[in-house]
């Protein structure tokens, strides 16, 4: 069960009706639930329960500040990847201590500017990275906490595009290495051999994968603990899926007991999770007018208010996201439409045969929206970025306004 309920034939975010939402602040808008935000971070925290842990939620889902704020305030820690994340996690109140920074193409800038502020660790990817923590730490007079991520080499049986534990993805080092590459940070003099990393992949729907992602990372531990380097932290990554349309995914419940299932014997392990999208999928909606109806000879399309620039998933990854109706009372007759945007591209699409009853003015809600959603979305066709409101009980509030026309070239010169 989300936030997003329909009373009496209209759709609600928590208790605010979202067609009221479309009439204040018009379309086309993200919504979030604080309290869906909520329920998700603490399914992981509650779940790992008495064994040590960190749950560093993905930034990279959704970076809005009212968004990384609400985590902060339950005490998260947060993923990064970039040094603009790390800003926005510091400018929303998060602590810098309890920051992981993975990615593989850290700047010197990144590094230096991750020290200064004191994040909890670096997830590595590669030699050159180490040398250049190493460096830039040396500079500092600091020393580094850093992981290795780790590729597993496992299939996360998940789309391509989003899969990133096999050999032929650029993410990590490969297992057959690891213990080399290890013993080359712990002979670097500003790196802090702490933990070991790993991410397979993003929505996945299946336990297996994880585990035996699992399985090869803890044997590596073992292996490190012969040779004398000893790990403090696991970091699983994120990538647990959830239901945009009949998949069924593990429940967190699920998916973390089966992880502490295996660390019986390793009760000081502490074990870190990035999730991203199982916290905010679920936890936004996308809401968008319909402008006209357009039948065609072979094809009817909604033409909407919103696009790929606004949500990109469907154009990127063939992503299918629900499409419902705002109002659900609506009698009329329904028929099967490609819901499109105004955007000049044929791959413009949000939904493709759906079948609605709808006619123009309609309001239309993308469900699942929350993660992947805003932060993906782009300027294309000087289209202003939409509004963000997060739903808190009964009130809406804006997160982040709606661009204007200015913001489109904000920063743009003419020559002399
Ligand atoms: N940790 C690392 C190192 C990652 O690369 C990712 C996601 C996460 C954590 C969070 O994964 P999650 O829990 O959200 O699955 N734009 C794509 C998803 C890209 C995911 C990239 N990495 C989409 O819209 O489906």
């Amino acid at each position: 069960m989300d936030f997003f309920n329909y009373k009496q034939d209209q759709l609600f975010a928590e208790d605010v009706n979202v067609a009221d939402i479309a009439a204040q602040f018009n379309t086309p808008a993200y919504i979030y639930s604080r309290a869906a935000i909520e329920r998700h971070w603490q399914a992981f925290d509650t779940a790992a329960g008495e064994h040590p842990h960190l749950v560093c939620y993905a930034v990279k889902a959704n970076s809005n500040l009212g968004v990384l704020n609400v985590m902060a305030r339950l005490g998260s820690g947060f993923d990064i990847v970039s040094g603009g994340e790390l800003a926005r996690v510091i400018e929303a109140g998060g602590d810098p201590a309890k920051v992981v920074f993975s990615g593989v193409g850290k700047t010197e800038a990144e590094i230096e500017y991750a020290l200064e502020a004191g994040i909890y660790c670096f997830n590595v990817e590669s030699e050159p990275e180490l040398d250049r923590i190493n460096k830039v730490a040396a500079e500092l007079d600091k020393q580094a906490p850093i992981s290795i991520r780790v590729n597993p080499d496992v299939d996360a049986k998940t789309h391509p595009y989003i899969s990133t534990g096999l050999k032929a993805n650029k993410f990590g080092i490969e297992r057959e290495r690891a213990l080399e590459v290890y013993k080359y940070a712990a002979s670097l003099s500003h790196l802090n051999v702490q933990g070991i990393d790993c991410h397979i992949g993003s929505q996945l729907t299946e336990i297996q994968p994880f585990i035996d992602a699992l399985d090869k990372v803890l044997a590596l531990i073992d292996e490190l603990k012969a040779a004398g380097i000893a790990i403090s932290h696991l970091d699983v990554g994120g990538g647990l899926g959830v239901t945009y349309a009949d998949e069924k995914p593990p429940a967190t419940e699920e998916y973390v007991a089966a992880l502490k299932a295996k660390l019986t014997d390793r009760a000081d392990l502490k074990l870190i999770f990035e999730p991203g999208r199982s916290i905010m999928a679920n936890a936004g909606i996308l809401i968008t007018k319909v402008e006209f109806i357009k039948n065609g000879e072979e094809k009817n399309f909604a033409i909407v208010d919103a696009a790929m620039n606004d949500l990109i998933r469907p154009s990127l990854y063939s992503a299918w996201q629900n499409i419902v109706p705002v109002d659900a009372s609506l009698t009329r007759e329904a028929a099967v439409y490609d819901v499109v945007g105004p955007i000049c591209e044929t791959g413009d699409f949000l939904g493709k045969d759906r079948k609605l009853p709808i006619a123009a003015g309609d309001l239309l809600a993308v469900r699942s929206s929350g993660a992947y959603g805003f932060t993906m979305a782009s300027n294309y066709n000087s289209r202003v970025r939409a509004v963000e409101i997060m739903v808190d009980g009964n009130k809406p509030y804006v997160v982040r306004e709606r661009e204007q026309l200015t913001d489109l070239w904000k920063g743009e010169q003419l020559l002399p």
